[in-house]
């Protein structure tokens, strides 16, 4: 089978691209990736090298009809990633994430169901996120499940619902066979460190501040890549056309919990001082709007496809702090050039309000 991954050269992409290749013999990859900041063409180089004869990189924009027409014209499936990721670059400015999240899932549906018009036994997945189900209280008994209407709240997980809800329209309206997976906050090597996770290892190697947006007592579900990998997987070769299947990690830990994890196993291996390492956890302003919980009830993704997480929070977060550690250079290398900019615009202000001035070198 020929599978057309979109966005594999951003953090899921790239675990997911090495993941399909290394378990299935018999399948070609061709990765349609714009490279955006989050895209990097080095994440996959051991790809490039270990399977040439079955893997193409075609460098492009989920939004150009012309060339996801003819990809999809030679393609069985579609795994569909490439999207604007993060949450708080979306608050600071969200045309691009309209652009890529809507309009390029748009055009990739239309571009699926001219392509494979009379054609059996294609799958269209589209990558969505919990974020799409809202936010959920501390003590909300009740865990996001499939058949919550989606209520997101900020302009990322407003985009990427409305293109989970344009994927289910054409299936109802075409009968294309599109799939969606709903994930929680995914972690794991290759992850742009602009997230929680990269971005706390970095700072506590460098000894920089911890930001911790407001008090930190935020939740969300954690899920190591390889899982979320499995699981996509799972729902493109077996999920049923139509169904969208949460894919959690039975994880939730407040966003301090996570910190502190990571701190006391950067200094455990680096032989680091715990308590000053932890006095580098900052407070700071908070993120407008921020869903104070995500967790997800993944029970439909076990009953039907008989996947459940199988790598543990605590065993997960180690071996993604030993692979940053492995890798500083690919972290200095993807956050060359314009992150730093990012970086000040972000941090910089709220970190001089809460006392502890600095922007990390890059
Ligand atoms: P990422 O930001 O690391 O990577 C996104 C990739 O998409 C990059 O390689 C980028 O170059 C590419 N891209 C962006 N715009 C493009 C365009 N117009 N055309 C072609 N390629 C383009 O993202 P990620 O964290 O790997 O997330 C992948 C998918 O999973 C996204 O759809 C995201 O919404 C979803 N998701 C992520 C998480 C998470 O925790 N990371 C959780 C739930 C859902
Ligand atoms: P993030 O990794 O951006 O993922 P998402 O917003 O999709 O959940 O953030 C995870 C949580 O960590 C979220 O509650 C925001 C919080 N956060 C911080 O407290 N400080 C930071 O520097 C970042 C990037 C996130």
């Amino acid at each position: 089978m020929q599978i057309l991954v979109t966005g594999g050269c951003g953090f899921i992409g790239s675990n997911f691209v090495r993941h399909l290749l290394a378990s299935n013999p018999d399948d070609q990859v061709v990765n349609l990736d714009l490279l955006t900041y989050a895209g990097n063409l080095e994440s996959l180089s051991d790809v490039e090298a270990d399977f040439a004869s079955r893997y193409r990189f075609v460098r492009g924009d989920v939004r150009d009809e012309k060339l996801c027409l003819g990809l999809l014209e030679q393609a069985q499936a579609v795994v569909h990633f490439a999207a604007e990721s993060h949450v708080d670059r979306s608050i600071g400015g969200g045309a691009e994430f309209l652009q890529t999240n809507v309009l390029g899932t748009h055009n990739l549906l239309e571009c699926a169901r001219r392509a494979w018009d009379g054609e059996t036994g294609n799958s269209f997945v589209y990558v969505s996120t919990d974020e799409v189900y809202g936010a959920l209280e501390l003590d909300d008994p009740e865990l996001f499940r499939e058949d919550r209407p989606l209520a997101p709240r900020n302009p990322y997980s407003a985009s990427k619902a409305a293109a989970d809800h344009l994927s289910q329209a054409y299936f109802h309206t075409f009968g294309l066979p599109v799939k969606i997976t709903r994930c929680s906050n995914t972690y794991g090597p290759y992850q742009f460190p602009e997230k929680l996770v990269p971005l706390m290892i970095a700072n506590i190697v460098a000894g920089e501040p911890l930001p911790v947006y407001g008090d930190g007592l935020y939740v969300r579900d954690w899920l190591q890549v390889s899982d979320n990998c499995r699981a996509t997987e799972a729902v493109l070769r077996q999920g049923r056309a139509g169904e969208a299947y949460n894919v959690g990690g039975n994880a939730e830990r407040p966003n301090l919990e996570v910190v502190r994890l990571l701190v006391e196993l950067v200094c455990e291996r680096l032989g680091l001082e715990l308590e000053e390492r932890l006095s580098l956890i900052t407070h700071i302003a908070d993120r407008p709007g921020h869903d104070r919980r995500y967790a997800t009830d993944a029970g439909k993704l076990q009953r039907e496809l008989g996947i459940a997480p199988a790598i543990d929070f605590e065993e997960g977060m180690a071996g993604t702090v030993d692979w940053y550690l492995d890798h500083q250079d690919w972290c200095q290398r993807v956050t060359s050039g314009a992150y730093r900019d990012y970086y000040q615009k972000m941090y910089g202000q709220r970190l001089e309000q809460a006392g502890t001035g600095g922007v990390q070198e890059t």
